[in-house]
C-alpha cells in the first residue's frame, strides 16, 4: 500500500537511509556518503513535505521524499541543491531521497512511488550520482518517466551528479 508518510515513519524512513547509504569506494550502490540525520530531523520534514511511503504488513519498506522548491533552504550545505537552487528556474519540485528496503528490492516499489509521487508536478528536478559510481538503474528510471538530463555537477570534492528535469 502507498500512502503519505507520518511523523511515526521517521524512525523506519532514517533506517532505511542508513541501510542504502554507500562509500564512494567499493561496487555497491546507494546514495554515496549522504548525510546522517536524526529520526527528529526526518519527523520535521515529514510534516511540512511530501514524502511517501510503501507499507507491507505494517512494515515501511519504500519512501520517497519531494519537496516544493520553496522549501529548499532546508537544506544547509549540501552542494547538490545549491546548484539547483541557483539554476534551475522556479517553480519545481525536487525529489530527494527514494530508497527500498535491500529485502523488497525489485518488486517495483520504487517506480510505484516515483510515478505517484511525481507525475502530478508540472516541473520535476531530481540528481543521480554519475561517478564515481553511476547509479544506472534510479537513471533508467526516471528516464523512462520522462526526465532529461541538464547537467552534471561536481560537489563534495569529487563526486559527479547528473541533474535530472522533467519538464
Ligand atoms: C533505486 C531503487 C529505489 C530502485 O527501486 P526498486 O523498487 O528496486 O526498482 P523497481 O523494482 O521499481 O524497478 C524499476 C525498473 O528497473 C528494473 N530493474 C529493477 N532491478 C533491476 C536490476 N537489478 N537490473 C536491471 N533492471 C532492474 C525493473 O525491472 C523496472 O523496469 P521495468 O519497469 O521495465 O520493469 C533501489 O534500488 C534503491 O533503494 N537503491 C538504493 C538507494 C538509491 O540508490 N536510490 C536512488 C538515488 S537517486
Amino acid at each position: 500500500m502507498i500512502r503519505n508518510a507520518i511523523v511515526d515513519d521517521a524512525e523506519r524512513i532514517c533506517e532505511l537511509v542508513k541501510q542504502r547509504t554507500v562509500l564512494r569506494t567499493g561496487s555497491e550502490l546507494g546514495f554515496i556518503e549522504y548525510p546522517e540525520h536524526s529520526v527528529s530531523w526526518y519527523g520535521e520534514r515529514i510534516q511540512q513535505n511530501k514524502f511517501y511511503v510503501v507499507e507491507i504488513d505494517r512494515k515501511v519498506e519504500s519512501f520517497l521524499s519531494v519537496y516544493d522548491d520553496l522549501r529548499l533552504d532546508e537544506f544547509v550545505g549540501d552542494q547538490v541543491v545549491d546548484w539547483i537552487k541557483k539554476n534551475i528556474e522556479s517553480p519545481f519540485s525536487y525529489f530527494d531521497l527514494l530508497a527500498v528496503s535491500k529485502e523488497f528490492e525489485h518488486c517495483h516499489f520504487g517506480k510505484s512511488l516515483l510515478e505517484y509521487g511525481i507525475m502530478r508536478a508540472s516541473k520535476v528536478v531530481g540528481a543521480v550520482a554519475h561517478s564515481p559510481k553511476r547509479n544506472e538503474l534510479p537513471i533508467r528510471m526516471i528516464k523512462k518517466l520522462g526526465f532529461e538530463l541538464q547537467e552534471e555537477i561536481t560537489v563534495y570534492n569529487g563526486l559527479m551528479f547528473g541533474i535530472y528535469v522533467k519538464s
